[in-house]
């Protein structure tokens, strides 16, 4: 297998991989793509078509005929992209709870993950992406350059959620961060795992700028033979 010059960074909700990402990205060039965007984007149009997330039939095509657009962001109000579902800006819609607490249901069903891992592995293969989520070194770009699962404890994990958001108790935040690990890591398709030729990093205490150095000093001693 030909290797391609992307990079794969994957690991469970909030461990950072976001933020590694965006700042590897911005080191070497590359494009941002988070992939997680697409699965909370087709959660968001099913709720808006007042659809059941528990009729996976009705999800898949959801995830067929959406338009999902994901685009540079537009904003200065904290976004990371702009994103578009049927032409109307939702990025924030995507990140309300009742989003969240389906997501992982929708991102289970095996036509919901076809249709987007199809869409992010074109994005991937034209090369010099930094694409995150579940299963890019698994599943949608095994032949990338460099994969990187970053973890972090349920507890850290939840506290940076609790802390990005208002009027939400930690126990609660804790219980639902741990229901979607559960289902993230054991769903029958592309489930959230560590790939054999991942490096592992545990982002726990770790500043952002700590750990993209790490990084970058794997890719130089890759580019060095090592
Ligand atoms: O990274 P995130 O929290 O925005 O991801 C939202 C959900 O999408 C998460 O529950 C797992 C799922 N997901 C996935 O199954 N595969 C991916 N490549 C990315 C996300």
């Amino acid at each position: 297998m030909d290797t391609i010059n992307s990079i794969a960074i994957d690991g469970p909700a909030a461990s950072g991989k976001s933020t590694l990402a965006q700042n590897l990205a911005e080191s070497l060039g590359y494009l941002f793509f988070d992939t997680g965007l697409m699965y909370r984007a087709v959660t968001c149009a099913v709720l808006d078509r007042n659809g059941d997330v528990n009729d996976g039939a009705f999800c898949t095509r959801v995830a067929e005929t959406a338009q999902i657009d994901v685009r540079p962001c537009s904003v200065d109000d904290g976004r990371q992209a702009d994103v578009y579902i049927d032409g109307q800006d939702r990025t924030w819609q995507i990140r309300a709870p009742e989003v969240e607490s389906c997501v992982s249901i929708v991102a289970a069903y095996p036509g919901v993950r076809k249709a987007l891992s199809a869409q992010q592995r074109r994005i991937g293969l034209r090369g010099e992406v930094v694409m995150v989520g579940r299963d890019i070194g698994t599943v949608v770009l095994p032949e990338a350059r460099l994969k990187v699962y970053l973890d972090a404890s349920v507890e850290e994990r939840a506290r940076r959620r609790f802390e990005e958001r208002t009027g939400e108790d930690y126990a609660a935040v804790l219980e639902s961060m741990k229901e979607r690990d559960r289902l993230d890591a054991s769903r029958d398709l592309a489930p959230l795992r560590i790939a054999e030729d991942a490096v592992v990093i545990n982002s726990d205490g770790k500043d952002a700028d700590v750990i993209l150095a790490e990084v970058l000093a794997i890719l130089k001693s890759q580019a060095n033979g090592g």
